[in-house]
């Protein structure tokens, strides 16, 4: 399979304005990639910077310096400094982002919620209610919830709801931070299985899983994000607190 995501001397730092300017190092020089079918799993303590990793794949973060290349459309682009609208077709296209929480907008019923991804690419709205449907009940979402919106689901309910329009279409590149933490065995059976269909048919997957068992069960690498030595880095702010 072909790479569908390439970073090369990727660096994120933050600022605390706040707290007399102290710059936190989080990322440092990061080089990887990934193909089509493959999983990375990304390694680290608590704080190492997985989630700002992810974050700043999806351009939530804008990186201190290094680069981003992904397939998007059979042609490589650069998501370091790309203008919003091709960040926003690489959202809708190309690349997927199951963050480790739902953002709920209020009064949107749930089935709507999932379905988006796929009205966005032009689905017709029975064939993305079908699939919505389909993957609710994989996810063991009763049927008397889907038309209610999701903000008063128990936690646990609206991280399946999350996966649920995650995987909603196919997407070549999948960042999932933590799509099992929450969840009992048998759902979380289901989202490592919904993880390992997508790799089959071609995503490129980089994740975070705390627990082992949901990591041996879909990754073929893994990225340690720990940092050499702590003296080599900045104290952040988690492990201020720590001291
Ligand atoms: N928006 C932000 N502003 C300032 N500092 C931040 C910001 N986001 C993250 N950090 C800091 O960057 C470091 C890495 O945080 P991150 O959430 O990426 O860690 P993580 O590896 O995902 O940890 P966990 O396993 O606990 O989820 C932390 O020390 C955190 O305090
Ligand atoms: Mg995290």
């Amino acid at each position: 399979m072909n790479t569908l995501i390439e970073v090369r001397d990727l660096s994120k730092t933050f600022t605390l304005h706040q707290q007399n300017g102290v710059v936190l190092n989080v990322l440092r020089g990061l080089s990887f990639s990934v193909r089509g079918g493959e999983c990375l799993v990304l390694h680290g303590h608590s704080g190492a910077g997985k989630s700002t990793l992810l974050r700043t794949l999806y351009g939530n973060y804008l990186p201190a310096g290094g680069s981003i290349r992904v397939q998007h459309q059979g042609q490589w682009l650069e998501l370091v400094g790309a203008v919003p609208r091709d960040v926003l077709a690489v959202r809708q296209q190309t690349l997927g982002y199951v963050s480790q929480f739902l953002r709920v907008i209020p009064r949107v019923a749930t089935l709507d919620v999932v379905m988006e991804p796929a009205l966005a690419r032009g689905w017709r709205g029975e064939d993305a209610q079908a699939r919505a449907q389909h993957l609710l009940s994989r996810l063991n979402i009763p049927q008397r919830l889907w038309q209610l919106a999701p903000g008063t689901f128990s936690g646990g309910e609206q991280q399946r709801v999350n996966i649920a329009r995650g995987f909603m279409v196919p997407w070549p590149v999948m960042l999932l931070d933590e799509p099992t933490a929450s969840l009992d065995d048998g759902n979380r059976q289901v989202v490592l299985e919904l993880i390992n269909e997508a790799k089959r048919a071609g995503t490129a997957v980089i994740g975070i899983f705390h627990d082992r068992l949901a990591r041996e069960a879909v990754s073929d690498r893994h990225l340690d994000m720990t940092p050499q030595a702590l003296s080599d880095k900045s104290l952040t702010a988690k492990e201020l607190q720590q001291c």
